[in-house]
């Protein structure tokens, strides 16, 4: 920690121009001004980011989103969205689909996502945001976990929901279909929106009635569902303002997937609710094609992912050098920055990129390094003001500067999950140290409160930013009749930060080929997702279990990566 570099604060003024001062004059209160229910009293975060904008704010000819598939772009200015989410709402209602019902989102990143994500919520709603590359028993497991009544798909992906294996899910409907195609449960997204009235009063709600439902994995079990309210739109504001320094005529380019927290809270709803559009860039990722989107759109300000970060410092230094760009403010998220990217960015764009720290459960970025503050380079910085960050021990107890400990946040902020669906002792789980919230991270704090992260203490592997419960995985390897057993643990990658490795037990009668691995991949990829299958498996003879029969990854871990296994006494016997 003592051979840090200190890079000097951004220059020009910024949202928050001095930390300290800030946090010491800071209530939630003054966020919570900026919104019409704190005088009105009526709350839906859908018409504070979207009707307030044209009934209020006179930005109904603004755009609130621009889509750019790489050849053709789609421009929603406030004003249609009003009416495009009025009209979904309408089709919702028609359906006889009411308040605290389930509707998931299955679709490629699309104007269509989110004009379906906004109408579920005005409806008063739950939306549940799927990952596109979601496959059958991925969709499956979420849609019966939670009991959703309809989906929102395109057609391309409408296979991949096992109806007959979903008892609650009454109707599907469907982008982008010839009516021919349509089952009797299936609906014509085109059709009911033409049909459909574009006026719609949104459902009003209390703060804390439930907006959005996001499925996450842990280190054992399937991923839960973190339940998240409207009140989450304080925390949205707040951070669009503070951590990403966004500010009138600012061009805001948020690169995440609406299917996990970042795209939820900064790829749609962020955006709106500072009035200014968000930017959705369709179609693969390629060095040219993004650096051509920051050019194209002006990008001040880019959210974007260590891994992406490193897949265009892979393309060369000079590669910017050929576009016209704007940057002024960089942020990142997912997996640790390392200090390569903040050089790299420093000599390509000549701006410093600012770590954000923030989880599924958290809703909002928590802990980040601010444009006025000097960044030390490798820490995180401090926690937002509104929050505060502590480093505790197993039992809750605060820990002094320099020792490891528990990343926990003190509970309570506007944007903490409400619950996890259908599992309270889960829930309780992260509040055992009340009135901690308990990451699941580790990290210290130097002497002067700046945040070092040191990495997760449990199983989950963040893998190209994104995180796979390596249950899942394992639990998928062992259907195939090949494996018997498998450990599944995340391997150091220079690129994606981790891969994912699979260790497995041949079934008697079964000996390993080329082919046997690359059937077992596809195996994973088309069962779950692609991000979740294993780039790499090794056999083995047999996997370190605990005499309770619980393998132990960490040991799978420091044997592949050559270190010594640590403590075996609780490995079973032969
Ligand atoms: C986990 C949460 C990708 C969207 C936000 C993550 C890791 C998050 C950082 C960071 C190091 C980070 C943590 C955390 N993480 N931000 N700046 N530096 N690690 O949401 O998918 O729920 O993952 O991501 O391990 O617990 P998520």
């Amino acid at each position: 920690m003592e051979n840090y570099e200190v890079l000097p604060p951004s220059p020009g003024k910024h949202n928050m121009d001095n930390y300290d001062e800030y946090c010491k004059n800071f209530t939630w209160d003054i966020v919570e001004k900026e919104f019409s229910w704190y005088t009105t009293g009526k709350v839906n975060i859908a018409y504070e980011a979207i009707d307030r904008m044209v009934d209020e704010k006179g930005k109904g000819a603004t755009p609130a989103i621009q889509y750019y598939d790489g050849k053709n772009e789609t421009v929603v200015t406030f004003a249609e969205l009003k009416a495009q989410s009025n009209k979904f709402a309408n089709v919702l209602a028609k359906l006889g689909i009411t308040k605290g019902e389930r509707v998931f989102l299955f679709i490629p990143r699309s104007p269509e996502m989110l004009i379906s994500f906004a109408g579920i919520v005005k409806a008063g709603c739950i939306a549940g945001p799927l990952f596109e590359a979601f496959m059958e028993e991925a969709v499956k497991d979420r849609l019966n976990d939670s009991a959703a009544v309809a989906i929102v798909t395109i057609a391309g992906q409408k296979n991949r929901i096992k109806k007959d294996e979903i008892p609650s899910l009454k109707h599907v409907i469907v982008i982008g279909d010839d009516e021919a195609n349509l089952a009797p449960y299936e609906i014509s997204y085109e059709k009911a929106m033409a049909e459909a009235s574009d006026v719609f009063e949104p459902v009003w709600l209390a703060k804390d009635d439930p907006m959005f439902l996001l499925y996450t994995s842990g280190s054992t079990g399937k991923p839960k569902g973190v339940l998240h309210t409207h009140e989450i739109m304080t925390g949205m504001y707040h951070t669009m303002r503070i951590s990403q320094d966004v500010k009138d005529g600012d061009v805001f380019w948020c690169t995440a997937d609406p299917g996990w927290i970042t795209g939820v809270s900064y790829s749609v709803w962020g955006p709106w609710l500072v009035g200014i559009p968000t930017i959705i860039v369709g179609g693969r990722f390629t060095p040219d094609n993004w650096y051509h989107a920051l050019e194209k759109y002006g990008v001040t300000n880019w959210y974007s992912a260590p891994t992406a970060f490193r897949m265009l410092a892979a393309a060369g230094e000079d590669a910017p050098k050929n576009y016209n760009l704007k940057l002024r403010h960089i942020t990142s998220v997912g997996e640790p920055l390392n200090p390569e990217v903040i050089m790299w960015a420093l000599k390509a764009f000549n701006v410093r990129v600012h770590e954000t720290f923030f989880m599924t459960e958290t809703g909002v970025n928590m802990i980040c390094c601010y444009p006025s503050e000097p960044i030390r380079v490798g820490s995180m910085f401090k926690a937002i003001p509104g929050v505060e960050c502590a480093i505790t021990d197993e039992d809750g107890k605060v820990l002094p500067p320099l020792q490891m400990g528990n990343l926990s946040l003190k509970k309570g902020w506007p944007g903490m999950m409400k619950a996890i669906w259908n599992n309270p002792e889960k829930f309780n789980e992260y509040f055992a140290n009340e009135p901690w919230f308990i990451s699941g991270d580790q990290a210290y704090m130097d002497e002067d409160g700046y945040v070092w992260f040191q990495g997760r203490n449990d199983d989950v592997i963040k893998t190209a930013g994104e995180r796979v419960g390596p249950f899942e995985v394992e639990s998928k390897l062992i259907e195939h009749p090949a494996v018997l057993e498998s450990g599944v643990i995340g391997k150091p990658d220079e690129i994606r930060g981790n891969i994912i490795k699979a260790f497995i037990v041949l079934a008697p009668g079964y000996t390993w080929s080329e082919e046997l691995g690359e059937e077992l991949k596809k195996y994973v990829k088309t069962g779950l997702a692609a991000h979740a299958a294993p780039r790499e498996i090794e056999v083995v003879d047999k996997l370190p279990k605990t005499r309770s029969g619980k393998i132990m990854r960490r040991v799978l871990k420091a044997q592949d990566a050559g270190l010594p296994v640590g403590d075996l006494s609780t490995l079973e016997d032969d």
